[in-house]
């Protein structure tokens, strides 16, 4: 695993530890997620399914929530951590509404084994676009 920034491994830190809180009964797949926003701040959030499953929220979707909450709306970079053998890249839904808040944010998804880094544009690169 090449050594990533201490940015980046504060944010995988956060991520991580956040994961410990998931509820996730139905899937037992437990996500975490840290996003730093443009003021240099962390918002963490984890799964929480629900009996309906269809209103279950994304680790991703909490952590942006927290960070609007807070009166933040640019994410610089997000960390998603899961336990899961292959690494767990953001559901499409969640694509849509990180591309919602951010310009050239850095994507870091990790496991415990292994992590990538790259570029939020290259794996969600024509967001639909409200022009009216
Ligand atoms: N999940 C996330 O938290 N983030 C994603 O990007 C994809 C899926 C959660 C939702 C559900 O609780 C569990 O993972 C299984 O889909």
């Amino acid at each position: 695993m090449s050594a990533l920034g201490a940015e980046l491994e504060a944010l995988l830190a956060a991520a991580r530890a956040v994961r410990e809180h998931a509820y996730a009964p139905y899937s037992a797949f437990r996500v975490g997620a840290a996003l730093r926003a443009e003021n240099g701040q962390i918002f963490v959030g984890c799964n929480v399914e629900n009996a309906s499953y269809g209103a279950t929220i994304c680790a991703e979707r909490a952590a942006i929530l927290a960070m609007v909450a807070a009166g933040q709306r640019l994410i610089g970079s997000l960390a998603v951590f899961t336990d899961a053998e292959t690494l767990a890249m953001p559901c499409g839904l969640c694509r849509q509404v990180i591309s919602e808040f951010q310009r050239d944010a850095q994507l870091l998804v990790a496991n415990p084994r292994q992590h990538r880094v790259l570029s939020f544009a290259d794996i969600f690169p024509e967001p639909f676009v409200l022009d009216r």
